[in-house]
């Protein structure tokens, strides 16, 4: 039998401080019809003081975890840009909080393409044997490396985190993930970057300049990409799958821009309607944004067992990333 990969739960978390528009417009210069319009955002929601992201990413994977009625899993795959520490790893630290001391954890980077990497690197554990149920979770605290002071990054990012188990089965079975599709573009590195805190600038090879502990984005510039590459990924995955848009139910794509996710399926062709978007409630969440906007599309009662979905993502690298996957029977708390 070749090993397969199916969904076999899922959660979700967010923190409980809610930031709308308006806080934001009280101390930048913006507007909440800027950003609405501009971006689809209305609210967020940031981390209190002294909460980490492996709070928020343990909170998540023991929701998915109980989603998917298990106390263990085989190995812990974390997908986060904002680590607890730069080392070591975050997922170990999930993992503990889990109760899970002992299952091979680790962390992966791809910016908001992370959660899709990690998600791929899952089922390939899973075809290669190496576990049989595999957390994978995307969490971020964003909030912890937004520059107050810019308005083009900090009305845009959120906190959160969303997790998904999945589970060696049949290729038939409901819920199958996969195949894959990622690319990188490394020339593209510092449109979406934090200068500070690596090797580049200790040994000297870049100045550092105020602001470079930032998160720091040239918005303009990678909306076109994000587009670009989104659409040529999800057209790849759908070609390997043997899969038309038409044949596709929902549309779960990383949410950047409600113009992107609105561009996209237009491009796609696939009608608005089948698009899930949560951005105007939390805002662009990274590495969490898929699995939190497809929790909560679960939790609402959209998904009939059997549904097709596309999911795809762009982000910091450049990294791209899409799947497809078949909506199992799953059973709502
Ligand atoms: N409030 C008011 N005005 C603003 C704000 C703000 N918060 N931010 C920028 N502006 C101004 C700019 O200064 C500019 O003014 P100017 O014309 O006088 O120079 C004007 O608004 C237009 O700025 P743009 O950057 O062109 O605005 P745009 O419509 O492109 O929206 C945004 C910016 C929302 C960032 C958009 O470009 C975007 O979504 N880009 C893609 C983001 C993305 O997909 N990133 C990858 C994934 S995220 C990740 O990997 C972490």
């Amino acid at each position: 039998m070749t090993r397969s990969a199916v969904l076999a739960g899922i959660g979700s978390f967010l923190p409980s401080r809610r930031v709308t528009n308006e806080h934001l417009t009280a101390r930048l210069d913006t507007s909440d019809e800027w950003i609405r319009t501009r971006t689809g955002i209305r609210q967020r929601y940031f981390a209190e003081p002294g909460t980490t992201t492996s709070d928020l990413a343990a909170e998540a994977g023991a929701r998915a975890m109980k989603s998917a009625g298990l106390a263990e899993v085989d190995a812990v795959v974390l997908a986060t840009t904002t680590p607890d520490r730069p080392c070591p790893a975050t997922a170990p630290t999930v993992a503990a909080k889990l109760g899970l001391v002992g299952c091979p954890a680790f962390d992966v980077q791809a910016v908001c393409t992370g959660f899709v990497y990690a998600l791929a690197t899952a089922c390939g554990l899973l075809a290669a044997g190496g576990a049989d149920t595999v957390l994978v979770i995307g969490a971020e605290m964003f909030s912890t490396i937004l520059n107050p002071a810019d308005r083009t990054t900090s009305v845009i990012f959120g906190d959160g985190a969303g997790a998904m188990v999945v589970r060696a089965a049949r290729a038939a079975d409901g819920g199958a993930i996969g195949p894959f599709d990622l690319g990188s573009d490394g020339t593209g590195a510092d449109l979406i970057t934090v200068r500070a805190g690596g090797a580049e600038q200790r040994r000297g090879r870049s100045a550092p300049t105020a602001g470079d502990e930032y998160f720091s984005m040239a918005g303009r510039e990678v909306f076109r990409q994000a587009v670009e590459h989104m659409a040529a990924s999800a057209r790849a995955v759908l070609s390997r799958a043997g899969w038309q848009a038409g044949d596709i139910d929902w549309l779960a794509c990383h949410q950047a821009n409600l113009r992107i996710l609105v561009r996209l399926a237009d491009v796609l062709g696939i009608p608005e309607a089948r698009v899930l978007a949560n951005i105007a409630a939390v805002g662009n969440t990274s590495a969490a944004s898929i699995p939190l906007v497809l929790d909560q599309a679960h939790q609402a009662g959209r998904f009939q067992a059997g549904d097709r979905l596309l999911l795809s993502a762009f982000g910091g690298g450049l990294t791209w990333g899409s799947t497809v996957l078949t909506w199992p029977d799953l059973t709502r708390p």
